[in-house]
């Protein structure tokens, strides 16, 4: 696996009057190149304070942070310039100059690099239509909607032609179907363009829809990571359990917790499944002369593949033919049963 970003030990403590606060506490992750990777946690849980460490905008205390091969906090002046032509930002309130057209905006990166007029003038057309703006180059910023003024701020980080693109929060202002455009675009420019692309967000649904990796983070650390899928379906921390909740809700309905609680069943299974391995269940059991009876089903498309859980319950002659049937479930790959009491 190339890796496009690797945080070794990072920790940063900023000092102030009121005290010094820890804002990132021994953070190791490795961002594998050419993926999405999702960020989330609590208000104040240091994700912006990561990323900013990436393309060199805060430095840990203590650690590194590797970007393309090059340590960051070892980099001044001409190397740092360069890197940040590689890494580029997109801002939740879009730092848009609103007394220069959409078109000036977008080329600003170029324009400061000193970049030809003409050079400039194609490139920015390439990224407008990128992001489906091409026919409002000559508007100003306050012309736009939040949104399209969101997608002027993806196509001014992307006019320098970046490996890594960072997205502090880039869809929270916006409503969701506008948002889903943006995330559209990301998930474009990493699939055509291979951009790796790191992703702040307060929103599971978000990591769902395009991450391939999410980091958990609580009190400036990172307390669980992993493929999307695998958070999914197995959370390990509590905090990461309730951003998984929103998405592919565990907890039952009040009704449906009667009825398991009901005797109406000899066993109720919940089945945590990943790629479709719980699609022939219910036959599955109907087939070893057990009844299934679905009770509960909540399912949750990733990027790649869907997660999702079933309650079932269970009903035989023989206790014992559940017994066979479970036992035979217990190896399938993408799928983990748990007794529901
Ligand atoms: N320049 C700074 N000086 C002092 N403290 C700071 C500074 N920047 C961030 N912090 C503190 O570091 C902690 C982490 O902040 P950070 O902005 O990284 O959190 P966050 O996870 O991005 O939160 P949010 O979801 O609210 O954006 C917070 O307690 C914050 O107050
Ligand atoms: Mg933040």
């Amino acid at each position: 696996m190339l890796v496009a970003v690797s945080f070794r030990n990072v920790s940063k403590v900023f000092e102030s009057k009121a005290g010094a606060i820890t804002a990132l506490d021994d953070v190791n992750a490795e961002v594998p190149a050419g993926s999405i990777f999702g960020v989330v946690g609590t208000s104040g849980a240091g994700k912006s304070t990561l990323l900013r460490t990436v393309n060199g905008l805060e430095s840990p205390s203590s650690g590194t942070v590797q970007v393309l091969g090059k340590e960051v906090t070892a980099l001044g002046g001409a190397d740092l310039r360069a890197l940040r032509r590689d890494v580029s930002m997109v801002f939740q309130h879009y730092n848009l100059l609103n007394s220069q057209s959409v078109a000036h905006n977008v080329g600003l990166p170029l324009i400061l690099a000193g970049t030809p007029r003409a050079q400039v003038k194609k490139r920015v057309a390439e990224v407008l239509a990128m992001v489906g703006l091409e026919s409002r180059a000559e508007n100003a910023p306050k012309q736009l909607s939040g949104g399209q003024r969101q997608r002027v701020g993806n196509a001014r980080a992307l006019v320098t032609n970046p490996k890594i693109l960072i997205c502090d929060e880039p869809t929270s202002a916006l409503d969701p179907i506008t948002a889903n455009q943006i995330l559209d675009v990301l998930m474009k420019v990493n699939s055509e363009l291979g951009i790796t692309v790191l992703i702040i967000t307060h929103q599971m649904s978000v990591v769902s829809r395009i991450a391939d990796q999410v980091a958990v983070m609580e009190h400036g650390r990172v307390i669980e990571q992993g493929d999307v899928a695998q958070v999914f379906a197995h959370p390990q921390q509590e905090l990461t359990r309730q951003f998984v909740e929103t998405v592919v809700p565990q907890k039952l309905p009040l009704a449906i917790e009667q009825e398991v609680h009901s005797g109406k069943f000899n066993r109720v299974i919940r089945a945590v499944h990943t790629g479709g391995a719980a699609r022939d269940l219910i036959s599955d059991f109907g087939a070893q002369g057990v009844h299934a009876s679905l009770l509960h089903a909540s399912n949750a498309a990733l990027r790649r593949q869907s997660v999702g859980t079933v309650v079932l319950g269970l009903s035989a002659q023989n206790a014992s033919l559940i017994d066979a049937s479970l036992a035979s479930l217990s190896n399938r790959p993408g799928l983990d049963v748990e007794e529901v009491n």
